[in-house]
């Protein structure tokens, strides 16, 4: 899932540009190093075809450059018109993938996220295909260090086969997650969803068929070139926009639908927002992380990332600056989830 636009990281990630496709850590973009991580799947029991790829129009060219450098060949690259979320993206890629007659287990991944220990998440990945093999959603939960209001809650319960999920909640708010925090035994959702083409389509048939509906018209009226499949653009706009967190997964616990959880322990990180760039960013003795050309003095934790001019900072804690050459970002870090407020004014203004 590659089409979203990452407002949160604004005004490095811009639409033309949206931050998946930025090298924000490492030598490769988020959205490469999603691809590669993807690579070493495969096992005597598990054979990994091609990618699918869900984005955007708009970026069909740096999909398909940046993926030719990690040497991955997509087996087909969806294009949205516009973006109608997780939930429509990730019902094309199930439909796409049920075409030729089999019904994989799609191993569903954003394409904003770092791992610092590939071998945990390769390992924590192949045990939650196997268990999706039967039908079953698989999600993957991260144990959480703060009480981060951009992610999903997961509480899970043990069972005679593993993790069962009793409870999923999509971005509760801070007090909310402060008391899961507290309470103990919840995980936050890493975004990757494991599971059977037919059992993403069944389920969402079942708790959003107004999506289901619109997404299959979109989809029926697709038309191919080359690996591109370009959905139908009236239909595609008329299909109500929803994540799959919202859709599905909030849904799942105590229905017919069975929701299991495999921990993950691989230095994960989403690339949110600006306070995750300063978490997994090389810091000095005082917690100040540069990007780029900058002089700070009596600051500390404090992040800058600098693209075009030098940035100076004084007597400052816990702040982000981020210069680019027609805007400048100048926030708390601790609110750094609030400049999607920004975009929202600059999309209202144009
Ligand atoms: N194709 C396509 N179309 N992709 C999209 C769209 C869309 O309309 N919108 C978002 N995406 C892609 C993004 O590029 C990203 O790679 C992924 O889907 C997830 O979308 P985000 O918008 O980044 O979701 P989030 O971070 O707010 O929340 C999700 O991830 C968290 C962990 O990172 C949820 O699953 C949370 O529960 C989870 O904790
Ligand atoms: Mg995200």
């Amino acid at each position: 899932m590659a089409g979203g636009s990452g407002t949160r990281l604004w005004p490095l990630s811009r639409a033309g540009f949206p931050k998946q496709f930025l090298v924000l850590s490492g030598n490769s973009s988020l959205f490469q190093q999603a691809a590669e991580r993807l690579q070493d799947l495969g096992a005597d029991d598990i054979a990994v075809q091609a990618p699918l790829i869900v984005g955007n129009e708009e970026h069909r060219f740096l999909v398909l450059d940046q993926l030719r450098e990690t040497g991955a060949d997509p087996a087909a690259v969806l294009l949205e018109p516009m973006g109608r979320n997780t939930a429509p993206a990730l019902t094309l890629a199930a439909l796409q993938a049920l075409k030729d007659g089999q019904d994989p287990v799609l191993v569903v991944t954003p394409a904003d996220q770092t791992v610092t220990r590939p071998a945990a998440f390769t390992a924590a990945l192949q045990q939650a295909v196997r268990e999706a093999a039967d039908g079953s959603i698989v999600i993957l939960g991260i144990t959480p260090d703060r009480p981060e209001t951009g992610y999903g809650y997961i509480r899970s319960e043990a069972d005679a086969r593993g993790l069962a999920v009793a409870q999923f909640v999509e971005k509760p708010d801070a007090a909310t997650a402060q008391r899961y925090l507290d309470a103990g035994g919840y995980y936050w959702n890493s975004g990757m969803f494991v599971l059977r083409a037919s059992v993403w389509l069944k389920a969402l048939q079942r708790f959003r068929p107004d999506i289901a509906t619109a997404t299959e018209q979109a989809f029926a009226a697709a038309k191919l070139d080359a690996k591109f499949v370009r959905p139908g653009k009236a239909e595609f706009a008329a299909v109500p926009s929803e994540s799959v967190d919202y859709a599905v997964m909030e849904r799942c616990p105590g229905s017919e639908f069975a929701l299991r959880m495999v921990p993950l322990d691989a230095g994960w990180n989403d690339l949110g927002a600006w306070e995750a760039v300063w978490q997994v960013a090389d810091k000095d003795a005082h917690g100040n992380a540069t990007q780029g050309d900058a002089l700070l003095a009596d600051s500390s934790n404090v992040l800058v990332h600098a693209t075009s001019r030098l940035v100076g900072v004084v007597g400052l804690d816990n702040v982000v600056v981020v210069e680019t050459p027609d805007a400048v970002l100048v926030a708390d870090r601790s609110k750094s989830q609030d400049v999607k407020l920004i975009v929202n004014q600059l999309n209202a203004s144009k």
